[in-house]
């Protein structure tokens, strides 16, 4: 069922700041290949984002550091493919854009050049103003990310909710008006306390996308494989799993391997 205010027939960063303007909830979700992607889309998912959560959930790494950049531009590429309606974000990897801003803007630049994407997406406030500015001035579309940013869990040691504390979250805000004066186009907050995240959704005039950061902001990301519960180890408050698509799998494949051992595969109909 679709409740959208206005039809589009391809999402842009201004699409964004239209449905926000509208009080239109934005729809966020990952993908890092093409037939999810495909599927994705078709659902009229506003945006979809290439996470560097590929890390984890395409690779198994336990963090999303080790991911590369060109492994980031293979999975965007598979994306960009499927994409008719979305707007397709990708992650700049963790080591990508950080040491300083000229390799931020080449990382951004090969990104939206190898791939065919139409945004990119940095984690951090201050300490990277230099690298986000620069990228936006080359004409590349920007969204920040702040509040629990994965690429920095050695620093903050667990995945804990983010901005408890007022220093914390002072510091937040004072990145989120960064970031909008800056130029981005929209922000991701991860896993900080609701009160905080709306205050900020009303304090800019670009979207906020929550991930754990309540209902008052103006859109919601999860990661695809999460929502369809093909994870099933990590169960955060957050999360909402529309599916237990873990067990259905499970079963399928149980049952084709029973079948092939039982002669019962393939049948007559099922051979030339
Ligand atoms: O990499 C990712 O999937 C993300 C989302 C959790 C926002 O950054």
């Amino acid at each position: 069922m679709s409740v959208a205010k206005k039809e589009y027939k391809r999402v842009t960063v201004k699409s964004l700041i239209e449905m926000k303007q509208n009080g239109e909830k934005i729809s966020m979700l990952t993908s890092y290949d093409y037939s999810m992607a495909k599927i994705v889309d078709a659902a009229n998912v506003d945006v979809i984002l290439v996470g560097d959560s590929a890390s984890n959930v395409i690779a198994g790494h336990e963090t999303t550091l080790p991911i590369t950049l060109d492994q980031m531009i293979y999975h965007a590429s598979s994306v960009v493919r499927a994409a008719k309606r979305a707007l397709v974000v990708v992650d700049i990897p963790f080591g990508s854009y950080q040491s300083d801003s000229k390799e931020a803007l080449r990382s951004a630049i090969r990104i939206m050049k190898e791939s065919g994407a139409h945004a990119v997406k940095v984690e951090g406030g201050s300490e990277i103003k230099e690298s986000v500015k620069r990228i936006i001035g080359a004409g590349i579309p920007v969204m920040g990310h702040l509040g629990l940013t994965p690429q920095s869990i050695y620093k903050f040691g667990t995945y804990t909710v983010r901005a408890k504390e007022e220093q914390e979250a002072q510091k937040l805000k004072e990145d989120a008006k960064m970031l909008e004066k800056l130029g981005c186009f929209g922000i991701v907050l991860e896993k900080i306390p609701a009160k905080l995240a709306k205050e900020v959704a009303e304090s800019v005039s670009i979207p906020i996308i929550g991930i754990g950061a309540g209902n008052g902001v103006d859109g919601q990301v999860l990661v695809v494989h999460d929502l369809l519960g093909m994870t099933h180890e990590f169960n955060p408050r957050f999360l909402r799993r529309y599916m237990n698509l873990y067990e259905e799998m499970s079963n399928a494949i149980s049952q084709y391997v029973g079948d092939v051992k039982s002669k019962d595969f393939p049948n007559e109909e099922e051979q030339y």
